[in-house]
């Protein structure tokens, strides 16, 4: 008898186990609301929405994404939005009907987000910021990338100790609207503010991008005020690149009539420090694959993970640049 009820009362363990777990949500919830998937698939599916190939640092994180990818034998559906941000969305909105188990995306720009991240979200799906963020913090589960506001602040005291707080600065910006562009400005301009001695005469977005750099370089140079144009601040390398080619076509030397900074740290920009044409590089890691697909497995596996993943950076000048450029990775 007494052996009869303990079977009836372990059988009734067993069965109340198996309700509990038939009736746990699908998901479990991580640290900020967003669901961990059901059940993930296998190979595990992610969505991932590149903003495009504008620039030398964009393709080196698509490559280190795709490959790091590969590596782990993720299937990866790789989407590249040719900086649209109605592409990004289109996108997204087909990774949900591919039933994906995770979706990445780098915002092109940082509003217009809010309807589809909620779609998103109503469909069970975690998603992961990589590179920019967008403005709606409650609506994505982390951020792995760089603080670009820190860029900027580095890239303006390069400035002020390579001119001595004395500078008439152009500035190229990167792509209206995205996180990078209004970050690096807002940095930049915070160190400036402690320097009367420099002013920023001239402003313009360059779109991230080499040709659109020398072009607006060149708008620049041909102004009234070209000639008075002792520093450039770009957003980034390729602008920068694209910038060299137009100061040297006015008959000015980049890197010394005009000092030179700005922002990534491309093998192209180490090679433009070598040659003496670009003062500094205020590293940005393009290399997220690795920590991106550390995350993914975390959020899968129901582990809890932090809101932002910083990337470490470092700050290059020509000084050191041909014993750096030896160990560049991208
Ligand atoms: O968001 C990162 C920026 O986007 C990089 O600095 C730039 O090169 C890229 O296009």
């Amino acid at each position: 008898m007494q052996r009869t009820s303990r079977l009836v009362a372990c059988l009734g363990a067993i069965a109340l186990a198996a309700v509990l777990v038939a009736c746990k949500k699908p998901t479990s919830p991580d640290a900020h609301g967003t669901p961990a998937p059901a059940s993930p698939k296998s190979p595990l599916k992610v969505g991932f929405s590149q903003i495009g190939a504008e620039s030398d640092w964009r393709k080196a994180n698509s490559e280190s994404i795709r490959s790091e990818a590969a590596a782990r034998g993720v299937n990866l559906v790789f989407s590249d939005a040719q900086q649209k941000q109605e592409n990004q969305i289109k996108a997204l909105r087909t990774f949900i009907v591919q039933d994906v188990d995770v979706i990445v995306f780098a915002p092109v720009v940082k509003t217009g987000w809010e309807p589809v991240l909620r779609e998103i979200r109503d469909a069970g799906i975690p998603v992961i910021l990589t590179d920019r963020r967008v403005e709606n913090e409650d609506l994505y589960t982390t951020f792995i990338g760089a603080d670009f506001v820190e860029e900027g602040r580095r890239a303006a005291r390069f400035l002020a100790d390579a001119t001595s707080g004395n500078a008439v600065i152009a500035e190229l910006e990167g792509t209206p609207g995205a996180d990078p562009a209004i970050d690096r400005k807002k940095g930049f301009a915070e160190v400036l503010a402690q320097h009367p001695g420099m002013k920023i005469i001239k402003s313009q977005s360059g779109e991230f991008t080499r040709a659109k750099g020398r072009e607006v370089m060149e708008t620049f140079l041909k102004s009234p005020e070209g000639p008075s144009i002792t520093a450039l601040y770009a957003h980034n390398d390729d602008m920068a690149l694209g910038a060299i080619q137009a100061i040297e076509e006015a008959g000015r030397r980049p890197g010394e009539d005009i000092i030179i900074v700005s922002v990534d740290g491309v093998r192209a920009a180490f090679e433009a420090m070598v040659e003496g044409k670009l003062n500094c590089t205020v590293e940005c890691n393009p290399l997220l694959g690795p920590i991106l697909f550390d995350t993914i497995e975390k959020i899968v596996a129901g582990q809890q993970v932090p809101k932002w993943i910083a990337t470490e950076e470092g700050v290059f000048t020509r000084q050191t640049a041909a014993e750096d450029i030896k160990t560049r990775k991208y």
